[in-house]
């Protein structure tokens, strides 16, 4: 919800004096401070979000993110000042313009050295990045055939993807691990997490990389990642990937603290940043790396910073307004930590008001959760797949104008399943907060699901749509 708290602060002007010099700069220096002290107000971030499509529940956050207005113009005018002198834009701004924010983004981190990271476009690009040496080390035969790489079953697909890509296709095998869901608590991840990493180990094979998602996309969970990486260390995994891509700006990021070999967030996801761009951390203590930009360009084997830097000619702009954004998170009362705060106990109090309205269940305790939540969904809208998830999700965007992804959960034998009083909970919706959101918005989505419900042709419209 629009900060509450807003307020005023006028002790900055209750302390300048004009007598004490001129008073024309003192005034400026007043109201100055006043801007500093003054925090963003709700018509502010009506007005920063005025480009949303007016009429739409965006209840979604987490899919694509989202950019407020004045950093949309702030990249504007990094764009202008490109094609202005492209030619000394390129000679004389870029590389120092990157540079500032990859030093923004360390200190955020908690990095020790700026050269341990470097800006890509997304998440999919860092996994590329990791995987791609991963496979290499198959592929040139450093590593035995069948040696593995372990992950979650939820993995993100694109991410699934890469590892058939560049690792299976090179001799390696995968192990998967069953995110319980439902989950009541970090136990239930890290007695799975611990069974995988033996079947990884299973006839004597090394397991040359574990990539775990700090919050998982879908079913969203917040994972007990800082315990995840001390087992990894414990069982003597090679390398360690944290797949964060929705971390940053919704969770506290610590990298040291974490200790992976390699950490991804996407900027453009939960820190008001304009598609696309990421930060890939590589941990310079750890084992040496051989990492490349999967767009090789003039700057090949400069370090992947530098890399990354140059891919070719394009539009570099997301990626120099990283100190736009954070200047924007600054106006909220407590910066970032105020607005993960914020979010995180909006999202909890939406997604147990239709969890009770709706008669269902949270997919976690809400300590597991960060600005997303699982909310069950009633059993009798019939969700018996990913194509009836898919179909509802539709049907809600097209006539209630509400955009929430859903999931469809498969029960399992000896699970523990979740019911309803009518029958079991087998979809959920993932709802998200954002500081542009309004009670409004999950209010529209109750009651279309509330009203979806009461139609006894229910299932049938829906499987027909
Ligand atoms: C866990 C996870 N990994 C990777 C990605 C891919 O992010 P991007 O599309 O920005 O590359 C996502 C996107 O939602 C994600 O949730």
């Amino acid at each position: 919800m629009p900060n509450p708290n807003s307020v005023l602060s006028y002790s900055a002007m209750e302390h300048d004096d004009p007598r004490n010099g001129d008073s024309t700069h003192n005034l400026d220096h007043a109201s100055k401070k006043l801007r500093m002290t003054r925090y963003i107000s709700e018509s502010d971030i009506r007005e920063e979000f005025s480009h949303h499509q007016p009429g739409i529940a965006r209840i979604n956050n987490g899919s694509f993110g989202s950019c407020p207005g004045s950093v949309l113009s702030a990249q504007r005018e990094w764009q202008l000042r490109f094609l202005q002198q492209p030619d000394d834009f390129y000679s004389n701004t870029l590389r120092d313009g990157i540079l500032r924010s990859r030093t923004v983004i360390k200190d955020l981190i908690n990095a020790d050295h700026v050269d341990e990271v470097s800006l890509v476009d997304n998440a999919t690009t860092a996994a590329a990045i990791v995987l791609q040496q991963i496979g290499r080390g198959f592929a040139e035969g450093r590593f035995a055939k069948n040696d593995t790489v372990v992950m979650l079953h939820c993995a993100f697909q694109a991410v699934k993807k890469s590892i058939q890509a560049y690792v299976s296709r090179a001799g390696g095998s995968v192990v998967e691990v069953q995110l319980p869901f439902p989950v009541d608590s970090d136990e239930e991840i890290i007695a799975e997490f611990r069974k995988g990493l033996q079947r990884g180990k299973a006839d004597g094979r090394k397991i040359r990389l574990a990539i775990i998602d700090h919050i998982t996309s879908m079913p969203c969970v917040v994972m007990p990642v800082r315990e995840l990486v001390r087992i990894c260390r414990e069982e003597d995994v090679e390398r360690v990937f944290v797949d964060a891509a929705h971390a940053i700006g919704s969770v506290k990021v610590d990298v040291k603290d974490i200790g992976a070999d390699f950490y991804v967030s996407n900027f453009h996801k939960w820190c008001f940043c304009p598609p696309a761009v990421a930060f890939l951390y590589c941990r310079v203590s750890g084992p040496p790396n051989d990492v490349h930009h999967p767009v090789v360009s003039h700057e090949y084997g400069n370090g992947l910073p530098i890399e990354s830097a140059w891919i070719g000619t394009r539009d570099y702009s997301s990626q120099l307004v990283v100190p736009s954004a954070l200047e924007f998170v600054s106006r909220f009362e407590g910066g970032l930590e105020g607005i993960m705060k914020r979010n995180h106990e909006e999202v909890v109090k939406m997604g147990k008001m239709l969890a009770e309205s709706w008669g269902t269940i949270l997919g976690s305790p809400p300590e597991m959760c960060a600005a997303m939540i699982m909310v069950g969904l009633p059993s009798r809208l019939c969700i018996k797949s990913n194509e009836d998830a898919s179909r509802l999700r539709s049907h809600l965007r097209a006539s209630y104008g509400v955009e929430v992804p859903l999931h469809y959960q498969t029960p399992k034998d000896g699970e523990n399943v979740a019911r309803d009083k009518d029958g079991l909970i087998t979809g959920y919706a993932r709802i998200s907060h954002q500081v542009y959101n309004s009670i409004e918005d999950y209010f529209k989505f109750r009651d279309a699901i509330n009203q979806l419900i009461e139609d006894k042709r229910i299932c049938k419209i829906l499987s027909v749509e």
